[in-house]
This record gives structure tokens, sequence and C-alpha cells, in this order.
């Protein structure tokens, strides 16, 4: 599908909620590189050795305090964070991919939310804001206004970490097509078939990084070799 007109991604929020919500006891697959997301021995071993990269990233930056995790999915990442914590508060609009995180992660320390994230304020600050294959998923228009959002929810001296796909044909499922770096909606395809349509936004990391700079981050991106890029950091105003 090609580049929309930026006004119009909107109209794939509503889907793009749908579709983790039907997705959500078959999400973990792509993680582990199970079923359509099999891509060979040797392509899956550099998509772990890569995420072995992504939690010594996240440990070297040390999360402590009160941990936002936005778009918490089914806790891949919160049950990493929870090591670090005083406490999580992981927000989701999926209340099926809460449940699941709710069983990997079994921590008192964990708060969940079900919200959706475009129409929601946090009710209080964080020393930390994380989020891991979110920002791709915010449409180009809604940047701005998530950024503001991500720093209304920290302290001062709070500090962002965050994890995304980059674009690379051999990181999603054999039956999803990767046709062009600029297109921001994408076709995803449940094991049943069932297609939907989702907002997906491919940054270079260099890219992301000024981005994030015009708007007063200061937030260093980093790429791995292949599938991933990750920004660690803080806002002018908050480091
Ligand atoms: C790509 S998954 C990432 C999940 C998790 N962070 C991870 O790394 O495995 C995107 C998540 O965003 C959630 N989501 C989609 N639209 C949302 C919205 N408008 N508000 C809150 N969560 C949303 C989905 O339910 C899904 O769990």
């Amino acid at each position: 599908m090609k580049t929309v007109n930026n006004k119009n991604h909107d109209r794939f929020l509503a889907e793009q909620i749908e579709y983790y919500r039907a997705r959500s006891n078959e999400y973990d697959e792509w993680f582990f590189r199970q079923g359509r997301y099999d891509h060979g021995l040797e392509l899956n071993k550099s998509w772990f050795g890569e995420i072995e990269t992504l939690r010594r990233a996240v440990n070297s930056f040390k999360p402590s305090g009160e941990i936002l995790e936005l778009a918490c999915g089914t806790g891949i990442w919160t049950q990493f964070l929870v090591q670090y914590a005083d406490e999580i508060t992981a927000v989701d609009a999926s209340p099926e991919v809460i449940n699941v995180n709710r069983a990997r992660t079994k921590s008192p320390k964990v708060q969940y939310i079900e919200a959706d994230l475009f129409n929601w304020q946090p009710d209080k600050k964080y020393d930390v804001v994380f989020f891991a294959f979110w920002l791709s998923h915010v449409p180009p228009e809604r940047f701005a206004s998530f950024w503001s959002s991500v720093e209304k929810a920290l302290k001062p001296q709070g500090r962002v970490f965050f994890i995304d796909s980059r674009f690379e044909q051999t990181s999603t499922a054999r039956n999803h097509i990767l046709e062009n770096p600029r297109d921001t909606v994408i076709k995803r395809r449940l094991n049943d078939g069932r297609e939907f349509n989702i907002v997906k936004v491919f940054y270079e990391n260099k890219e992301l990084e000024d981005k994030l700079r015009d708007a007063g981050w200061k937030i260093k991106v980093e790429n791995t070799p292949q599938y991933f890029l990750y920004g660690y950091g803080g806002g002018i105003k908050t480091v």
C-alpha cells in the first residue's frame, strides 16, 4: 500500500487496535521467530543476537524507579524491565494482550491500564518512559503531540528508552511484504488469513535523532546491524 496522505492515518488507528487484539495469542511468534516468522537458522541467529544487543543497551541505560511502559503488549519487555523497576505502569489498548502480559510477568510491581494512548494522559510523572515497537505505529502527523505527551509524563531528570523496527523484509512474516521504506501504512495478516491495515513508519536512526533534537530532545538513536533501532536519553527540559 502506498503512502497515504498524512491527514488520513487516523482512519487506521481503530483497525490497528483490532489487529493487536486479534493477534494477542500469536503475537509472540514474531519475537521468537516461529511459524511464518521463521526465516531460517542463519537469520534467526542474527535476530536473537540483536535482541541480546537490545537487552544489553537497556541494561546499560539502567532503567530505575517508576517506569511508564507505553503499548506494553504481551510483556516481552515488561518482564525484562520489572527486574530494574520499583514499579511499572503498563498501558495498552488491548485487554487481550494485557492478560498475556499479566500471566507472563506475574509481578505485583506492575499496574496495568487499558487505554487508547491517543486519548490518555498519565496522572503522575515517571523516572523513565519506555516503549518498544510503538513509535512506528504513531502516525507522522501525531509525532509532535506524542512526544509532548512523553515529556509531560516525565519527572525533571526523567529519561526515555525506545526500541523499534528497521525496514527489513525478514523482520516480519514471510507473507507480509515491505515494499517501500517511505510507506506509512502496511497490510498485516493473522495466521487465519484475516487482513488488517496498520500504521507503520520506518525511521533511519540519524533522521530520527535530528527530528528529536529539533523537538528539544537529547536522544541518541542507534542501530543494530539489521533489525532494530533504539533511542535513549532525555529532553533538554528534563536532563
Ligand atoms: C508492536 S506491539 C508492541 C508491544 C510490546 N511493546 C512489544 O515490544 O512486544 C504494539 C502494541 O500497541 C498496542 N496498541 C495499538 N494501538 C494502541 C493504542 N491506540 N493505544 C494503546 N495501545 C495500542 C497493541 O495492542 C500492541 O500491544
